[in-house]
């Protein structure tokens, strides 16, 4: 992972309106408390009233759009919202294949519309220890798995980025990082109820910087799991190669499971800096939760495994 000092500069800071003439932020924010559970609004329960807690506050479109990483846009937290302009989201086909009943290439329209859509409301944990709260639209992951009908003998499903040089300026980094950017998911990780595709941001179009048209979200894994720009998702046997896991096998692995107690080889996990452009230092330190705060959700997901060990 390329980490980079952050420069006052790459967030803005007083001046940010919040989404409020969208709907109130406070809305978005079904958890109580705040810890735990996933905050879930679906469209027609957008009126009640819900409790949260200061820090689960949701950042700002200016704040979730201009502190990206997408390295096939750029190295710095500002070059995708420069870049990213660049990539054309339509039309877009996703190839499903590998071990299923229901392989085939995919129109976005048509990959999308069975599904219905929700806004939920995430926290997101960088591995670089940077987080924000973010409102996403998409549906559940497990809906397009579910539709692919999976073979038995089916345990991981791999993504894979869109990479057209064309479109993309950073080619200086293909040789190291190795595009296309590709993740994967245990099969049941991916059909948890709270891993995503997201087309969608603060009930928006997701822009082309967050990773429009499609993404993947999975809420209590570090932020490179939820891979951009999907044009390709694979049933396997194995378990499939990633991008970062390949490129510095030392550093980062396959679950990278948000876990304070385990610390990155380079940097402490126990704390985050929480993306806040309304302060001085455009952030504030908050403690990192187990599981990004999920774990009451996930945790059996992980039961026998030395979660130490998996970073
Ligand atoms: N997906 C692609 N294709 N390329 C990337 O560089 N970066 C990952 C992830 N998905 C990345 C990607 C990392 S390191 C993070 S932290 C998140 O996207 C950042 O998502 P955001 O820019 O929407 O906050």
């Amino acid at each position: 992972m390329i980490i980079r000092t952050r420069r006052n500069s790459d967030i803005p800071s007083s001046e940010i309106t919040p989404e409020s003439a969208f709907i109130n932020r406070r809305r978005f924010l079904g958890a109580s408390a705040g810890i735990g559970a996933a905050a879930f609004l679906s469209r027609d329960a957008a009126g009640s009233p819900l409790s949260t807690r200061q820090d689960e506050e949701p950042n700002t479109w200016e704040e979730i759009t201009t502190h990206n990483n997408f390295y096939e846009f750029g190295l710095d937290k500002k070059d995708p919202s420069r870049n990213a302009h660049t990539l054309v989201t339509r039309p877009w086909t996703v190839k499903v294949d590998g071990l299923c009943n229901k392989p085939g290439d995919y129109q976005l329209e048509d990959f999308i519309k069975p599904s219905t859509i929700e806004d939920r409301v995430y926290r997101f944990r960088c591995v670089e220890a940077w987080s924000m709260v973010i409102p996403w639209r998409g549906f559940p992951l497990a809906d397009v798995i579910r539709r692919a009908e999976p073979h038995p003998s089916a345990k991981y499903v791999a993504f894979a980025t869109l990479w057209d040089p064309e479109q993309m300026p950073e080619r200086r980094w293909k040789p190291r990082i190795g595009w296309p950017y590709r993740e994967g998911l245990r099969l049941d990780e991916a059909m948890h109820p709270l891993s995503l595709l997201v087309n969608g941001l603060y009930g928006k179009e997701l822009p082309n910087q967050n990773g429009a048209p499609l993404r993947v979200i999975v809420p209590w894994k570090y932020g490179f799991k939820s891979i951009k720009s999907i044009v390709r998702m694979t049933f396997t046997e194995e378990e499939p190669p990633t991008t970062w896991a390949t490129q510095t096998p030392g550093e980062y692995g396959f679950y990278s499971n948000v876990n304070p107690d385990v610390s990155h080889p380079r940097w402490s996990q126990a704390t985050e800096k929480r993306i806040d452009g309304s302060r001085f230092f455009g952030s504030r330190r908050i403690d990192t939760l187990f599981l990004n705060g999920y774990a009451d959700e996930v945790a059996h997901l992980y039961e026998g495994m030395d979660l130490q060990k998996y970073f």
